[in-house]
């Protein structure tokens, strides 16, 4: 397990890091300016065809989120106690229920909105999602002796037009499903009444986000819609275009025990039920359609956004350009953003969004704290400059930082002594800039959807991010200015696309993850200018070598380490007695879990014949073969 409870820093980039640094900064710097409290831009789900997934749970909640922006069409993961009026205010076309490890009939089981079942809304349900569907249109769920987990496929029926009379289920009787929840009486009161009025603040009629076919009920009034806008389900609808055998990846601890009104059986598998649906734009399915384990799984999204959901499939992450910078002119007005790059994809990433917008009211600080890697900081400053034609202002505090951390060892201490200094350099620039008249309103951040969703609240990782960047300045509640983050609803893949619509090259966007205390932390012990420039040189090496490789995009991160070791050598006819490089290079998701990558031997040979021959003081070379957990992907 990860220890989340841990003072060391929890996976973050860079870019995030510095985004805690920079509230700190600007915070100190304006003390004693008015308090402007921060203002949250507008849902970007309101402007566009959106999709909602509520999160019950399941590890691949995040993913079903992925899977339909892959589908072009734009989605949001909200938590199920999200009150309807805000579920609605975004207009959803389509609802998805996520998978999560409750069982419906467990006390206290987190559910659905009563008024979603009456909405109108397409439902898609995923495993735990589709008993609350089944519930909620007045079915029933009957737990399971053993959760059904892994490999099955599925059958998907012929002609499901009837209603098909459900398998006899071994492990759990009438009694037990009545017995452990809702009594008919109660699953029906869940359905709609008819002409009942929604409290969603969202009238009749003001609200046909999604395009109907004629005669259909406007959504969010009323009743369900018509027959007609389920076009079909089965081989027409939710499994259109898919053979009628297919493997699936199962995760379930209920299963059906009786059918909703109206609802059909979609396909099976030799245990029980796999999927059902209506004509009303309602699906469930007892599988996760989601992970690459279930063959054609985007195509049954696909065909619930499209074809249930009546989605265009319009969204590309380009088309967030000019959304973008709309919206950054809109919120920003004649006032001044300033932005702190660190190299990192997300601020340069955001830094170009607004530049876009609002041209010469954008300053980029660029803080050189001398911890970079080989050329960063050249490389940076020409991208922008020369490429973009960004003015940057370029801060060379490296003699700064490097004197603060002389000979410092403890890890912590490294964090702390960066993070602070970072905060008296950037306050420093903003203040300096006032002086020369240039009054600043605006932060740029680069933050990330991942980090909206984790602040959302449901996720303990956050809680302990958030702590660490507490620990490291100090973030105030109110912040002095109000701050624009373009990026806040993109994944970091997304993000990479919207910078390469932007122009960024390439090795920007695409560049590895690197940590905000930068080589300062893979120098193992005390810091000193020429450890570093050892570091940076053998780091140099395995980066060419991995490119070369044809391997950079694959790993989540490749890197030396110096370590704090000395062994003897030979080079000519001399002993040595000189420095351990370690090599590290992994494989990854998101940094909570990683896997020590399998690099080629020649790739290994070359990254090592290279350190030894071409950095000086170095005769050895090691490659680091373990996992996280239990070890991390950083050595500090
Ligand atoms: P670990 O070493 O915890 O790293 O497995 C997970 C991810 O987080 C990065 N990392 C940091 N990023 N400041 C950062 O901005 C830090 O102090 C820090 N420590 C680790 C690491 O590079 C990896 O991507």
């Amino acid at each position: 397990m990860t220890d989340t409870t841990s003072p060391r820093h929890v996976g973050t980039t860079s870019d995030e890091e510095e985004a805690a640094y920079l509230e700190v900064a600007l915070t100190d710097a304006q003390a004693g300016h008015e308090t402007q409290h921060v203002q949250k831009p507008a849902p970007e789900s309101v402007a566009r065809e959106t999709v909602l997934v509520l999160d019950y749970g399941s590890q691949y909640t995040r993913l079903i989120a992925r899977r339909i922006r892959e589908c072009h069409v734009y989605c949001e993961i909200l938590p199920p106690t999200t009150p309807w009026a805000e579920i609605a205010a975004r207009r959803p076309k389509g609802i998805v229920l996520s998978g999560g490890p409750a069982s419906v009939y467990d006390p206290g089981a987190p559910s659905a909105p009563d008024e979603l079942w009456r909405s109108g809304i397409p439902v898609l349900g995923v495993c735990y999602g589709m008993g609350l569907l089944a519930r909620g249109f007045g079915g029933e769920m009957a737990r399971m002796e053993r959760r059904e987990y892994g490999p099955a496929t599925i059958e998907i029926e012929p002609s499901p037009t009837a209603l098909t009379p459900l398998p006899p289920l071994p492990d759990a009787g009438e009694g037990e499903a009545l017995a452990s929840g809702a009594g008919e009486g109660e699953a029906l009161a869940s359905g709609a009444g008819e002409g009942e009025a929604l409290d969603a603040g969202v009238g009749e009629g003001e609200a046909p986000g999604n395009q109907r076919g004629e005669g259909e009920t406007p959504l969010y009034g009323g009743r369900l819609p018509s027959p007609a806008h389920g076009r079909g389900v089965g081989g027409e609808g939710i499994f259109a275009g898919l053979p009628t055998q297919i493997p699936v990846w199962m995760s379930h601890g209920d299963s059906l025990a009786r059918l909703p009104e109206g609802f059909r059986v979609l396909a099976r598998t030799p245990s029980g039920v796999a999927a059902i649906g209506d004509d009303a734009g309602h699906a469930g399915l007892q599988f996760h359609p989601e992970v690459v384990h279930t063959t054609g799984g985007l195509t049954i999204i696909d065909n619930f956004l499209k074809r249930l959901c009546g989605c265009s499939g319009a969204w590309t992450p380009a088309n967030v350009v000019d959304e973008s910078v709309a919206r950054i002119k809109e919120q920003v007005g004649a006032g001044h953003v300033i932005c702190a790059l660190s190299g990192g994809v997300d601020s340069a990433v955001a830094a170009t969004l607004i530049a876009r917008a609002i041209g010469d009211q954008l300053t980029c600080v660029f803080v050189d704290n001398g911890l970079l890697r080989h050329d960063e900081a050249k490389q940076l400053m020409d991208t922008f400059e020369q490429h973009l034609h960004i003015p940057v202002v370029h801060v060379d505090a490296s003699e700064r930082f490097l004197t603060r951390l002389a000979g410092v060892e403890d890890p912590e201490e490294k964090r702390r002594i960066i993070g602070h200094e970072f905060i008296a350099v950037f306050a420093a620039e903003a203040q300096r800039l006032r002086e020369e008249g240039t009054e600043i309103d605006f932060l740029a951040q680069g933050t990330l959807y991942p980090d909206v969703i984790e602040s959302a609240g449901h996720d303990t990782v956050n809680a302990a991010r958030i702590k660490t960047h507490h620990n490291v300045g100090g973030l105030p509640e109110d912040l002095p200015f109000t701050l624009v983050e373009p990026l806040r609803y993109l994944f970091k893949d997304e993000v990479r696309l919207v910078g390469v619509a932007l122009g960024l090259p390439e090795r920007m966007v695409y560049r590895q993850p690197f940590p905000g205390p930068g080589l300062a932390i893979r120098v193992i012990g005390p810091i000193a200018q020429e450890r570093l420039d050892t570091l940076r040189a053998a780091d140099a090496i395995v980066v060419d070598e991995v490119r070369k490789a044809g391997l950079y995009r694959a790993l989540w991160q490749s890197f030396a380490i110096l370590t704090p070791i000395k062994s003897v050598g030979v080079m000519g006819d001399g002993r040595t007695y000189h420095d351990v490089v370690a090599v590290r290079a992994v494989t990854s998701d998101d940094a909570m879990t990683a896997d020590w990558a399998r690099l080629p031997y020649d790739v290994l040979a070359a990254i090592s014949n290279r350190i030894v021959n071409e950095v000086p003081g170095v005769n050895r070379v090691v490659y680091d073969i373990s996992s996280k957990p239990p070890s991390t992907i950083e050595w500090e």
